[in-house]
């Protein structure tokens, strides 16, 4: 790809890099000592109220969610073993400093907008710097970084476990399907030289499932943290359900029953490398506009038009969106399909670090579509989760906005 870094572009990215490792790496460290606080807590109870509780089991929850935290950090310290095949030089400065306390020192770049649309945090942005490499060695892992760690390990539920398969059916089928339907006409063994773009590919599986249907796909992703974990369950697992996390440990609220706080996910719950022969699949790092945006380089085979490009959840991570439809438009070949799917939570809402945002409402973003030159068909709305826990008290159910459009101008 012809885009340029400067040097600082390149030098702030590689110590984001570094303080993502550090978040993975402090993660047992934080988790558990915010579970002991809830231990300290029960401590400063009456000794009558703390007989009650152990009655109920309360102190052995305790233990056992230290034990989970703990299985979590051993997944999670394999995803980050080998960050070096990033191309990031981790020198002794970058290696993780266990910090004894957590503050709210941010460092992030725009690369981590929140992996997934949380709640609590959709409209959370921390985007300061963290003065330079001099800090490496003492970076901390802010309360910011460790909630998007969370969202990443709950994000692998989404992508690749069973219990995920309801929201995939619901956010990726409807999306696969239209894919096959526009190109009904292309016989299964030669779906090859169709090719597809999914930008904003988080962990990979639409993507994936994609490449698996024969179609040549490529992800597109930014965030440090999807990057390194779609490496690992993509490129190192090898074993169907070969891990298993505990992604819903963190809270104590809106919890049913400790059976379901504590319950188990395995991942993953198809082969990753199970692909049909010679098929075309590649996951692309980097800002979707910025490689989308400029010209094709012409060294470079995987840039230029697509036949299709699938936005699941993505569009609203836009600051600008009308250049996100224009790269989206100016992408595709004649004739060629967007098929999107997803809510609209402006990412970059409210944002303290001075960045534009432009908010549409969908009839806005869907009249910007057809200016742009395309033709929308195929609308529903499709009612599905994200990242949730279907066995907690709280749901968040989006009305998702589903189109296929294809290209006429
Ligand atoms: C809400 S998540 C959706 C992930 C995935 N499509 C899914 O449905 O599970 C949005 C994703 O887009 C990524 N993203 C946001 N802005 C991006 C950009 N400019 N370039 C590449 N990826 C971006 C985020 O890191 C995040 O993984």
């Amino acid at each position: 790809m012809s885009h340029s870094h400067d040097v600082s572009d390149a030098e702030e990215e590689q110590i984001h890099f570094a303080n993502v490792i550090t978040t993975f790496k402090n993660y047992a460290q934080y988790s558990l000592s915010a579970n002991n606080r809830r231990r300290k807590d029960f401590f400063t109870l009456p000794k009558a109220d703390q007989d009650l509780l152990t009655t109920l089991g309360y102190k052995t929850k305790l233990d056992q969610v230290d034990t989970a935290i703990l299985a979590n950090a051993d997944f999670l310290s394999q995803v980050v073993s080998d960050p070096e095949i990033f191309g990031h030089d981790l020198g002794p400065g970058d290696e993780a400093d266990p910090p004894s306390d957590f503050d709210l020192h941010a460092a992030h770049s725009h690369n981590d907008v929140s992996p997934g649309h949380s709640h609590s945090h959709g409209h959370t942005h921390s985007h300061s710097h963290d003065g330079g490499p001099r800090n490496r060695r003492r970076y901390k892992p802010t309360d910011f970084d460790m909630d998007k760690l969370r969202s990443t390990l709950k994000q692998f539920v989404r992508d690749w476990s069973a219990e995920g398969r309801e929201e995939r059916e619901a956010c990726y089928k409807p999306m696969k399907d239209a894919l096959l339907l526009h190109f009904s006409d292309v016989p299964a063994a030669e779906r090859g030289r169709v090719r597809v773009l999914v930008p904003g590919t988080g962990l990979g599986r639409l993507a994936h499932d994609v490449a698996g249907l024969g179609f040549t796909c490529q992800g597109n992703e930014f965030s440090h943290y999807m990057l390194l974990s779609s490496h690992f369950i993509l490129n190192r697992t090898n074993k169907i359900n070969a891990h298993t996390i505990y992604p819903y440990v963190h809270s104590f609220s809106n919890v049913v029953s400790h059976e379901a706080m504590m319950r188990p996910i395995t991942i993953p719950d198809v082969l990753p490398s199970d692909l049909p022969d010679g098929v075309n699949f590649s996951l692309v790092a980097g800002d979707f506009e910025e490689i989308y945006g400029t010209e094709s380089d012409p060294d470079e085979p995987q840039s230029g038009k697509w036949d299709a490009i699938l936005t699941c959840f993505f569009i609203d991570t836009a600051k600008n969106i009308v250049n996100y439809l224009r790269i989206i438009h100016n992408s595709l070949a004649p004739g060629g399909v967007w098929v999107n799917m997803g809510p609209l939570l402006w990412h970059w809402e409210n944002n303290t670090t001075n960045d534009p945002s432009i908010e549409l409402s969908l009839e806005e973003v869907k009249a910007l579509a057809r200016t742009i030159g395309f033709h929308i068909s195929n609308e529903r709305t499709i009612d599905t989760t994200y990242t949730s826990n279907s066995q907690g008290m709280l749901g968040y159910v989006y009305h998702a906005a589903f189109w296929t459009a294809t290209k006429v101008g």
